[in-house]
């Protein structure tokens, strides 16, 4: 997996450095600062990891154990606007798999991917609990498409490309 450049990234240290600092000498600061991290590049590269593991005086073997059970830490970069389509029962009889499709052919990319310029990386996701509107897509947090059909699939690209 291609990691950060840790000395390009020298700030974005010295902020999770900074933040590590405020919360020195408390236990079970590990969580916290993994947090933090992820706020911080986007993700939880090895040297981000290696650090933090340095830091807190931790193996990084434990650090990893942490990341990959709590399923809300990312090992990969993710793009700004995260598209996340429902392969739920309701969506994928209703073509979900034909939006996807869509979806990664309008933008180049693998799933999980992170298009070139950065903006955008599709993710194929369970119910996300609006099937009275499969097929349904869910860009960033909040902005819910539902009823798609592939033919809609430029549309919304485009709008946040024009920001
Ligand atoms: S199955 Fe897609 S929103 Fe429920």
């Amino acid at each position: 997996m291609a990691g950060i450049d840790v000395v390009a990234d020298k700030g974005k240290l010295s902020k999770l450095d900074e933040y590590i600092d405020t919360l020195k000498n408390k236990d079970g600061i590990l969580i916290n600062v993994l947090h933090k991290a992820q706020e911080i590049f986007g993700y939880l590269p090895d040297e981000v990891i290696d650090h933090i593991a340095d830091r807190l005086n931790l193996p990084p073997s434990k650090i990893f154990g942490v990341v990959t059970f709590y399923n809300f830490f990312s090992r990969k970069p993710k793009g700004k606007y995260q598209v996340k389509i429902c392969l739920g029962t309701a969506c994928y009889v209703k073509g979900a798999g034909k939006i996807l499709e869509r979806f990664l052919e309008e933008l180049g990319v693998q799933p999980e991917e992170v298009t070139q310029d950065g903006l955008f990386s599709v993710h194929p996701v369970r119910c996300l609990g609006a099937c009275s509107m499969a097929p349904v897509v869910l860009v960033g947090e909040r902005d819910f498409y539902g009823r798609l059909t592939p033919n809609d699939v430029p549309t919304i690209i485009k709008k946040y490309r024009e920001g």
